[in-house]
């Protein structure tokens, strides 16, 4: 399940229908899937892309996306921080951002055209589908983990225009769920 911290009214949404409608709000659409059949951890792209293949289908009709693909990303993944460099920074798309948390999670900020900043943090089995022109920005929480299924609505897959505001510089980077308490609890007295 994923979480919602709005740090300004020092408020977090943790149950499915309030960080929906809170969402919906804003255009985000946020779902949970389940595959009808078992989903080892590090199965192969295709393996992963036909176990969702109807619900990816659903959602290619739904928002015209023509290409799925999987992101994978692990704390071996060469050249990484430069990879995290160009997802934290604000920006938005042309295209919807979607995402499918297959395993880790991740924390996307949303800067909304009205209202404060707000946190997302997503783990396996969310979707989330953010409408183009949204200014937002990405990072990985602590374990530095994340494997997603991505639609894109053009082929040329994805391309971010940056704000350079300055903005996403204001706000943490910090992940509220279970990395961020191990390391917390991990920490020597
Ligand atoms: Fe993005």
């Amino acid at each position: 399940m994923a979480a919602v911290r709005i740090p300004e009214e020092r408020r977090t949404l943790n149950d499915f229908s309030s960080i929906s409608n809170f969402l919906a709000t804003f255009g985000i659409t946020y779902e949970q899937w389940r595959s009808k059949r078992d989903v080892p951890p590090g199965a192969p792209a295709d393996v992963i892309l036909s176990a969702y293949a109807d619900k990816i289908d659903e959602l290619k009709a739904r928002g015209g996306y023509v290409t799925a693909d999987v992101i994978d990303v692990m704390p071996t993944t060469p050249n990484l921080d430069v990879m995290l460099a160009k997802f934290s920074r604000e920006h938005w798309h042309d295209e919807d951002e979607v995402r499918f948390i297959v395993e880790g999670r991740g924390l996307f900020h949303i800067h909304p055209a009205s209202g404060p900043v707000f946190a997302i943090e997503v783990e396996a089995g969310d979707l989330i589908s953010v409408p183009h022109g949204t200014l937002h920005w990405f990072d990985l929480c602590a374990d530095r983990r994340i494997r997603a299924i991505r639609l894109f609505q053009d082929s040329s897959g994805w391309t971010p225009h940056y704000t350079d505001s300055g903005v996403d510089a204001n706000f943490q980077p910090v992940c509220f769920g279970p990395s961020y308490v191990s390391r917390e609890t991990s920490r020597p007295a």
